[in-house]
């Protein structure tokens, strides 16, 4: 037998093994100041580039006046309760209303957070006789719903239809003995890289395989699309999806989520996500505040106007030095460098301390080994000399990286803070 808590401390997780040299500056990185382009980092201001806060609402008037007037209102905690006992009120209603009229669906369920409610949302749609088939590059939330699936789970390759249409037929099968139906789950973007979920290709499978569609759209919610509604507007299939999730943690700037679909299915859902019914429903400051912010994408579309001439520089300025920024096809924009962990640490430390640029990077196992990947989100709120600003500076710790410059630090670094690595 193993005391847990020993095991635990050999094998602190993937993580936590960086816990002792990273935490509060790689890991947990502690800023400060108003979110936006400009924020502290250790002492120094910074060029931000590592909130999600895509159309800048954080900072916009209209919706700090209306969160601080609704939070003098009713406290920061109104309703006492979850939703089904009794956090139910007319403006939850109201917000679920318009919600399902801005992503074009029948009906809305206002999520008290997106992670939970998603992991609900699978759990509750499939019985033990369903399949799931689901993208292998899925957020965490989709993977954690998929856990709790008492039958059968295929993951296709990440937006790879050929795989996928052989995990349909394998799920077909399943399905067919269990007399049981499919769910396929993808993201609209994925958050890491930038891609599109195929959403449109996807749809067009229902031609050929009979399954129900559920897409997590937290990216896309508010950046794609003609109106904002998300990545299925943006890909003409909307309708074909069934059940359309987002969070309101990037484009809403808030906490929450919600779910849409048809009306029976999402009334189904209301009475059965157990993360909904046993947890306090979404508190008042925030749906008073989610009518604040669907009314701005609704009727400023200048500002996602603004968001995409920033993202267009940005990542036509990169192209145009020579950056590999994958296949993004949305606002996120990843840079994808040669290099080694050890040589992204001590890049990622000059970027912050010596340019004054903050982005968040990740390297193997998350990505392959030997890459390192730097995540950009840009904002509406940037400004065009901070993207300057930012493409000069990348220039530079790209050529520092080149010609070796890092890797000659990294004998030093590993010195000094007793590590591991066995490549620099
Ligand atoms: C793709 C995706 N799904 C779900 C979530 C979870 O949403 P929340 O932060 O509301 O729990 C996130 C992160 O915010 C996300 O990026």
């Amino acid at each position: 037998m193993t005391d847990i808590f020993e095991r635990i401390k050999r094998n602190p997780g993937p993580l936590g093994q960086f816990a002792d040299y990273g935490e509060g500056y790689f890991i947990f990185p502690r800023l400060e100041g108003k979110i936006g382009p400009r924020m502290i980092f250790q002492g120094k201001e910074v060029i931000f580039w590592s909130a999600n806060d895509y159309l800048g609402l954080c900072n916009h008037p209209e919706v700090l006046e209306t969160d601080a007037k609704a939070a003098a209102e009713y406290g920061m905690f109104y309703p006492m309760g979850a939703r089904a006992m009794s956090g139910e009120t007319d403006q939850h209603l109201q917000l679920e209303r318009e919600l399902a009229d801005f992503v074009q669906k029948e009906s809305a369920y206002l999520l008290n957070f997106g992670y939970q409610g998603m992991v609900s949302i699978i759990d509750a749609l499939v019985s033990r006789h369903d399949v799931i088939v689901y993208d292998s590059d899925s957020h965490a939330c989709i993977v954690d719903g998929v856990r709790l699936h008492l039958g059968k789970s295929f993951t296709f390759k990440h937006n790879d239809m050929a795989s996928l249409e052989k995990n349909l037929e394998r799920a077909a099968k399943v399905a067919e003995e269990n007399n049981g139906g499919i769910l396929v789950i993808t993201e609209g973007v994925f958050g890491m890289r930038g891609m599109q979920g195929k959403l449109k290709e996807i749809c067009d499978l229902k031609s050929k395989f009979n399954f129900r569609f559920l897409v997590d759209d937290a990216h896309g919610f508010g950046t794609l699309g003609k109106t904002g509604a998300g990545a299925g507007e943006e890909q003409v299939c909307q309708n074909e999806i069934d059940i359309y999730f987002s969070t309101f943690a990037k484009s809403m700037a808030g906490f929450g989520a919600f779910v849409a679909g048809n009306k029976e299915i999402i009334r189904y859902l209301k009475f059965n996500l157990r993360s909904q019914i046993f947890a306090k429903s979404l508190t008042m400051p925030m749906v008073i505040g989610g009518l604040k912010r669907l009314e701005l994408l609704r009727t400023k579309p200048e500002i996602k106007a603004k968001l995409w001439e920033n993202v267009r520089k940005l990542q036509n300025g990169l192209q145009e030095r020579g950056f590999n920024i994958g296949n993004t096809n949305t606002c996120v924009t990843p840079v994808m460098m040669q290099g080694s962990p050890v040589e992204a640490t001590l890049l990622v430390k000059d970027l912050r301390e010596n340019f004054g640029i903050f982005t968040s990077v990740v390297v193997y196992p998350v990505i392959p080994k030997g890459m390192i990947l730097l995540r950009l989100i840009p904002t509406a709120s940037h400004t065009d000399s901070e993207i300057d600003e930012t493409l000069s500076a990348f220039e530079a710790i790209h050529d520092k990286l080149t010609s070796g410059h890092y890797k000659q630090q990294a004998e030093q670094f590993l010195k000094e803070n007793n590590l591991r690595f066995k490549e620099i």
